[in-house]
């Protein structure tokens, strides 16, 4: 007799197999939006999701090329998954046509990943050493950039609980209950800066400020039945870090990190999707690549 009361080829085989796959959220037959899918990491994202299986992907993103970007993944898929977007992330607007037509057309998107971002960076107070004079961040950038990295990201995270909450309504579901599958899953896009970096006061304040986000609709989410959790890159090989210049990088980016090298956005990928198909995941995932900066 086992330790589980089963002889080793019944139930309690049997029970560990269901199990293997109730635990999990499956992601086949969910609609999804992944913002700033036109590139780097939030565009890895989208087409990792497609791959798991995803029944329709929205991929949200200012530049054009996002059409372009949901055509050829749709093609080399097979399927109709991608769904592209053009349009400004921080417009209240757009978000709501984005989950309307979605909604119509593939049924109320419950997983988030809201990857669209930027830096700005920029001492928050340096000093012209001839003249003397100060020069402080400018508040309107600082403000744009809270819009676009903080705001944004939450409020496309809430259209998510609530179209999941408006789903379960219209079945007549209330509290989600634990023997229900997981219903979606909401991934915020943090960093490595979120514990502090030099000329990021800006984009740390906004990456710093989704941990509380974060931690707030876990506890809130749930209620519906969707998880949500920010994992925290490091520096990863996308547009936003080789704008930096290849001498910074290898200077001042390489040398702090265990793996010597710049992370995938195809990595950063697999761990979003890790952390969206796996319940138990709650809270923050570092995938920095040994990220240790000098103070
Ligand atoms: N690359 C890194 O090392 C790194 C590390 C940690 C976190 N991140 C985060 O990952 C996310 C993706 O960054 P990335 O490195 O792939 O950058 P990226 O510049 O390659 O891609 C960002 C995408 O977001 C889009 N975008 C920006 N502002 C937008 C707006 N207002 N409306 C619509 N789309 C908008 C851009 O057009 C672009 O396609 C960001 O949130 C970033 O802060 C990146």
């Amino acid at each position: 007799m086992n330790q589980d009361g089963s002889n080793g080829n019944g139930s309690g085989q049997k029970q560990f197999f269901s199990d293997w796959e109730d635990r999990r959220l499956d992601l086949t037959g969910k609609a999804a939006v992944v913002t700033g899918a036109a590139r780097g990491i939030g565009r890895a994202t989208s087409f990792a999701i497609a791959q798991n299986g995803a029944r329709a992907v929205a991929v949200v993103d200012q530049l054009e090329d996002v059409a372009g970007f949901a055509q050829q993944a749709n093609e080399h898929l097979g399927r109709d998954v991608m769904v592209p977007f053009q349009g400004d992330v921080t417009c209240a607007e757009f978000r709501r046509r984005v989950f309307e037509e979605m909604r119509a057309s593939h049924g109320a998107i419950s997983i988030c990943v809201p990857a669209a971002g930027f830096t700005a960076d920029q001492l928050a107070v340096s000093v012209n050493k001839e003249t003397g004079e100060m020069s402080i961040y400018p508040q309107d950038l600082f403000e744009r950039v809270l819009s676009v990295d903080l705001t944004a990201p939450i409020f496309w995270a809430i259209e998510t609980v609530a179209s999941v909450a408006r789903d379960r309504h219209e079945n007549s579901l209330k509290r989600w209950n634990p023997d229900e599958r997981v219903q979606g899953c909401i991934i915020f896009i943090g960093s490595v800066s979120s514990a502090g970096n030099r000329g990021q006061v800006s984009y740390a304040t906004a990456k710093a400020g989704l941990e509380g986000a974060q931690a707030t609709l876990a506890t809130e989410a749930i209620f519906h039945g969707v998880r949500c959790a920010i994992i925290h890159p490091g520096f990863t090989d996308t547009a936003m870090v080789r704008s930096l210049g290849d001498d910074f990088i290898a200077q001042h980016v390489l040398p702090q990190t265990q793996l010597k090298r710049l992370i995938r956005p195809e990595e950063i990928a697999d761990a979003i999707c890790f952390m969206i198909r796996n319940s138990s995941v709650s809270g923050e995932l570092w995938a920095d690549a040994g990220w240790h900066p000098v103070a």
